[in-house]
C-alpha cells in the first residue's frame, strides 16, 4: 500500500487574505509565488496530500485557528507562529544567515556578526521549528512520509524523530549548500545543531551533486554522520506552464511587451530582486554590449521582469535601489527619442513574466550561485522564437542544461557582454537546433519524477 505523505515548507502554496466586502470581510486565497510553489503545487493538488506551512497574514491565522482549509485543490494546514518570532526566524536566521551562508553572499570583512540579537533570533528559529513539530506530531498519519523543504526547517527532524518513530523524514534543500570552509563561519554550536537536525532525516536531497557533496563535507568537518543523500533536480510542470502561456492574461501581457519594444530583439530575465541573482552585473554586461557592438544600439531591449522580494531586510531594499539607479544611469546614457535600452519592470506580474519567456531572443540567467533556477527550464518550454539561454555555471540547472545552453561565468562581465553579442548573432539554424535541444532537456523530468525520488528516498534503511 502506498504511504501517505505530508509536504512541509515555510511558505505555503496559497496565501489567505481578508478582503473588505459590503457584507463584511471575506477570506480569499491566492496562489503563492516562487519556484517551490510553481513546481509542486500542481502535483500536490493532484495527489491529495496535505501541505503544511507557516502563517504569514491575518487571513492565514484565521485559517490556522480553524484547523486548515482546502484551496486551489490542495489541503493546506497552517502553523500559527507569533509574528515577532516568525520575523526573527525568517529575516535574521533564514534569510540573513542561512541564505547568505549557502549562497556565499557575505562580505566577510564586515558580516556576519553573531551578537546577542542573533542569539535571540536563533532561539526564535528553534521555536518556529518546534511549532511545526507540534502540528506534525498531531496531524501526520501513521507511517506517513514527511517531506521537509529548505533551510527554514533544519531542526524539525530532531524534534520528530524520537516521538514519532513511525514517520519517515526526508529533507530537500532547494538552495546550494555551503562549503565546509564556510560552515566554519557559523557559531560552532549553531552549525552543529543545524547539521545534526539535517542528519536526523532518513535522507537529504539536493538539486545537484555539487550541493550534496558540500553537505557531506560539512558533516565530515563537524564529525557528524551524514544521512543518505540523493540528487533530484526539480522540474516545471509542462501542463501548468502551457496553460499559463496560452491564457488570455498572457496574451494581453505579450501585447504590452510588443508595444514597448516593437520589433526589436529582446534580451530578457525573469527573477526575484535578489542578491544572488546578479542583476547588476547583468545590466553592466548589457551596457558593454551597447558600447562594444554599436550596431545593436536601438535594435535590442533588455527586458528585466524582476519582482521585489524580502523587503523587510535592509540588504534587499538597498539592492533594489542600486538596481534602479544602475538601470537609470544606463538608460540616461543610451536612450534615444524612440528607444529605451532597459525596460525594468518590478511589478509582480506572473502572466507578464510568462509572456517575456515566450518572447525572448536571449534569456539571461546569470546567478552568482543558485540551488537550481527553474526559469532556465521554464523559458525553453514556452519560448516561441528559438531563443538562446545564457546560463551561469553556478546555477544547479547547469548540471542538466550545461551542454545545450551557453555557459557563463557570472562574475565575468566582459565575457557576459560577449555571450550576449554572440547569442544575438547566432545564425537562425543554430539557434533553432539549440532551442530544440533545450526544450527536450527541460522536458526530461517532471515534478512527478521529483516526488517519486523523495518517496523512494524515504525507504532508505537507517
Ligand atoms: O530557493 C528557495 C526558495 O524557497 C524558492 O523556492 C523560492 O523562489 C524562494 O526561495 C522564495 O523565498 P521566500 O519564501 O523568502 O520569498
Amino acid at each position: 500500500m502506498t504511504r501517505p505523505y505530508v509536504l512541509v515548507s515555510n511558505r505555503g502554496p496559497v496565501r489567505f487574505d481578508l478582503t473588505d466586502r459590503s457584507d463584511g470581510p471575506e477570506l480569499t486565497a491566492k496562489r503563492g509565488a516562487g519556484g517551490l510553489v510553481s513546481g509542486l503545487a500542481p502535483l500536490v493538488s493532484r495527489t491529495g496530500a496535505t501541505w503544511v506551512a507557516a502563517t504569514m497574514s491575518e487571513g492565514d491565522r484565521i485559517v490556522a485557528s480553524g484547523g486548515g482549509a482546502e484551496a486551489e485543490g490542495m489541503k493546506v494546514r497552517l502553523v500559527d507562529i507569533d509574528p515577532a518570532t516568525y520575523k526573527m526566524a525568517y529575516d535574521v536566521i533564514g534569510n540573513s544567515t542561512l541564505w547568505f551562508l549557502h549562497h556565499g553572499l557575505w562580505d566577510l570583512s564586515r558580516r556576519p556578526r553573531f551578537d546577542r540579537r542573533w542569539r535571540e533570533a536563533w532561539s526564535a528559529y528553534r521555536d518556529k521549528n518546534s511549532a511545526f513539530a507540534d502540528v506534525l506530531l498531531e496531524m501526520s498519519p501513521h507511517r506517513a512520509i514527511v517531506l521537509v523543504q529548505d533551510y527554514h526547517l533544519c531542526l524539525l527532524a530532531s524534534l520528530l524523530r524520537q516521538r514519532r518513530p513511525d514517520l519517515s523524514l526526508v529533507h530537500f534543500h532547494h538552495t546550494p549548500f555551503a562549503s565546509s570552509d564556510l560552515i566554519r563561519v557559523l557559531p560552532d554550536d549553531a552549525a552543529h545543531e543545524m547539521l545534526t537536525g539535517l542528519a536526523s532525516h532518513d535522507a537529504c536531497g539536493f538539486h545537484t551533486s555539487r550541493w550534496a557533496h558540500n553537505f557531506r563535507s560539512c558533516c565530515d568537518e563537524l564529525g557528524i554522520t551524514s544521512p543518505h543523500t540523493f540528487v533530484s533536480p526539480l522540474a516545471s510542470d509542462p501542463q501548468d506552464l502551457s496553460s499559463a502561456a496560452t491564457s488570455p492574461a498572457c496574451a494581453t501581457e505579450l501585447a504590452w511587451i510588443d508595444e514597448h519594444i516593437g520589433d526589436r530583439r529582446l534580451v530578457a530575465r525573469v527573477d526575484r530582486i535578489e542578491l544572488s541573482k546578479n542583476l547588476i552585473r547583468g545590466f553592466i554586461a548589457f551596457e558593454g554590449l551597447l558600447e562594444r557592438w554599436p550596431r545593436w544600439r536601438n535594435k535590442v531591449v533588455f527586458g528585466a521582469f524582476v519582482y521585489p522580494s524580502r523587503e523587510g531586510l535592509p540588504e534587499y531594499l538597498a539592492y533594489r535601489h542600486e538596481v534602479e539607479s544602475v538601470v537609470a544611469s544606463i538608460n540616461d546614457r543610451w536612450a534615444t527619442d524612440d528607444w529605451q535600452p532597459i525596460l525594468l519592470d518590478t511589478t509582480d506580474n506572473f502572466p507578464r513574466s510568462i509572456a517575456a519567456l515566450r518572447r525572448y531572443d536571449v534569456l539571461l540567467v546569470n546567478p552568482i550561485r543558485d540551488g537550481l533556477n527553474l526559469v532556465a527550464k521554464e523559458g525553453p518550454l514556452v519560448n516561441e522564437r528559438d531563443g538562446v539561454v545564457l546560463l551561469s555555471t553556478e546555477a544547479g540547472a547547469f548540471s542538466e542544461l550545461g551542454d545545450v545552453a551557453i555557459g557563463l561565468n557570472p562574475f565575468d562581465v566582459s565575457a557576459t557582454s560577449e555571450a550576449i553579442a554572440g547569442a544575438l548573432e547566432l545564425p537562425h539554424v543554430k539557434r533553432r537546433e539549440m532551442a530544440q535541444a533545450l526544450r527536450v532537456r527541460a522536458a526530461q523530468r517532471t515534478p512527478a519524477d521529483w516526488l517519486a525520488d523523495q518517496l523512494a528516498a524515504a525507504e532508505q534503511p537507517r
